[in-house]
């Protein structure tokens, strides 16, 4: 075993960041490095950034502004920090983040994880950069989990099975800094999924930027689409709950609506971002369907699943968005009943056509956010209140903040809250909601609900985040 140093990694952005710095951190273990929970003391800082929106990339300058602080204070005190930058603004902006921040030592691409050690090795010599698309597959070097790591990481995990995108939003970074779509063998994603079950896991999201767009090798090199993966993952034992996650509404196969229908272990809610309710917008967009198109999706999903709910990122304040657009993005909204929403104003991005249109004043992007949230806010609080006196199934995840409580998460993803054993962590436990808070639920488990005070008080829990 190498010397133990202290890894730090901070994941921002998607899913597949939270993915790929699990993978960086099981990577460098072999080499010593133990992960930390805090920059202060640690030898490596990762920071796995998001290059989506100028918001997301100024806050990762923002923050090595701050770690040089620490790496200089750290110096004084004779100890060498080096500051890596990973993820898409590595990819995206290359050697202009050392001009930026000089105090870093290291970027290095989503590609090239697995090259990680190697690259750290030659820092001692200067700044080491790596923004290649290597021809090797990065997954089949990147090191796997422990059990430990597995276990320390809780009940649900992430897959990426796919990444990058050939779909060219006129919005969008990714196609440009993730790349080609690719997508990974299906036996390697089952043979990960079975280690994940066997160290306890029992929820697995399976992450992509086009995910449902996923088209592997199968064990013969036929080609399996996301919903036949999807089937073979829900025979492995201990795997209780699979979601997906992000998906395009042109990507929505017939075979992965009929799986809807078929698994119970695929829960009933879908991220499914449709961005505008405009078919004018849709267009400009590129986004290769029409607001009926993506209504008829919805339709065939709940037709499959009746219960299923549906959340969705949205975009306003695109070039060229009038009044009406708008209008018609509300009234989408209400139509398919969106009970969540990631809500964006549109952010022009370097090298992407919609940079180069004519922009909307930032007033009216404020406004119609503000009109959007709040028109979704309300949609969440009428789920939550629809909720009440049902009963559902809780896969619980963790402790809650108030002794004897724990937390978990309805299918639909909302937070619950409930007075029960820690022993039900990682349990999936039927439990009737009682009361809602926020962005929680509060809930007893179902057949002790019988011999619970009726007025059971809940009034002093904490709203937590869903
Ligand atoms: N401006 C605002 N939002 C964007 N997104 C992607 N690119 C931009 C941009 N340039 C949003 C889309 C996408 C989500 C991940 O981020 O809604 O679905
Ligand atoms: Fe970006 Fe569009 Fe591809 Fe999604 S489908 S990653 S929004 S280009």
């Amino acid at each position: 075993m190498k010397d133990r140093r202290k890894l730090f990694v901070k994941s921002y952005g998607c899913q597949m960041n939270v993915y790929d710095s699990h993978r960086m951190a099981d990577t460098l273990a072999p080499e010593g490095y133990v992960e930390t929970a805090t920059p202060d003391d640690a030898d490596l800082i990762v920071l796995n950034t998001c290059h989506i929106r100028e918001k997301a990339a100024e806050k990762v300058y923002s923050e090595l502004g701050r770690l040089r602080e620490l790496k200089d204070e750290a110096a004084l005190q004779g100890r060498d920090v080096k500051i890596a930058v990973a993820g898409c603004v590595a990819q995206a902006e290359g050697k202009e983040i050392f001009r930026r921040s000089p105090a870093v030592d290291l970027v290095v691409g989503p590609q090239s994880y697995h090259r990680l050690p190697e690259m750290l090795g030659r820092t001692a010599h200067g700044k080491v950069i790596d923004t290649e698309f290597p021809p090797e597959d990065k997954f089949d070097r990147l090191a796997a989990p422990s059990s430990a790591a597995i276990r320390k990481r809780g009940v649900s995990a992430f897959i990426t099975v796919q990444e990058g995108c050939d779909k060219f939003c006129t919005f969008c970074v990714v196609p440009y800094t993730r790349g080609v779509e690719v997508s990974r063998p299906v036996e390697k994603i089952v043979a990960e999924a079975e280690r994940l079950a066997d160290a306890g896991v029992r929820e697995i999201t399976l992450v992509g930027q086009n995910v449902n767009a996923y088209h592997g090798d199968d064990a013969g090199g036929r080609d399996a689409t996301l919903a036949r993966l999807l089937y073979r993952l829900a025979d492995i034992p201990g795997l209780v709950r699979l979601r997906y996650t992000t998906s395009h509404p042109c990507d929505m196969a017939d075979d992965l609506i009929a799986a809807h229908r078929d698994l119970p272990a695929l829960m009933p809610q879908l991220h499914l971002p449709v961005q505008s309710g405009s078919d004018r917008m849709l267009e400009a967009m590129n986004r290769r369907h029409t607001r009926a198109d993506y209504v008829r999706v919805v339709e065939k999903l709940r037709a499959a699943r009746p219960d299923i709910t549906f959340s969705s990122d949205f975009i306003v304040g695109f070039p060229g968005e009038s009044d009406a657009d708008f209008d018609d993005t509300m009234r989408l909204v209400a139509e398919v009943d969106f009970v969540a929403a990631y809500t964006f104003k549109y952010s022009p991005r370097p090298g992407t056509p919609a940079a180069d249109m004519e922009q909307l004043p930032e007033a009216v992007k404020d406004e119609r956010l503000q009109r959007l949230q709040r028109e979704i806010e309300n949609r969440q609080t009428a789920f939550l209140a629809r909720c009440r006196g049902q009963t559902f199934d809780v896969l619980f995840d963790r402790a809650g903040r108030r002794p004897g409580q724990i937390a978990g998460r309805s299918p639909y993803l909302q937070t619950v809250q409930v007075m029960a054993p820690t022993s039900f962590i990682g349990e999936v436990v039927p439990v009737t909601i009682t009361d809602m808070g926020r962005n929680t639920l509060f809930g007893a488990v179902a057949d002790t609900l019988a011999n619970s005070s009726p007025q059971a008080d809940h009034s002093h829990v904490e709203v937590l985040g869903a």
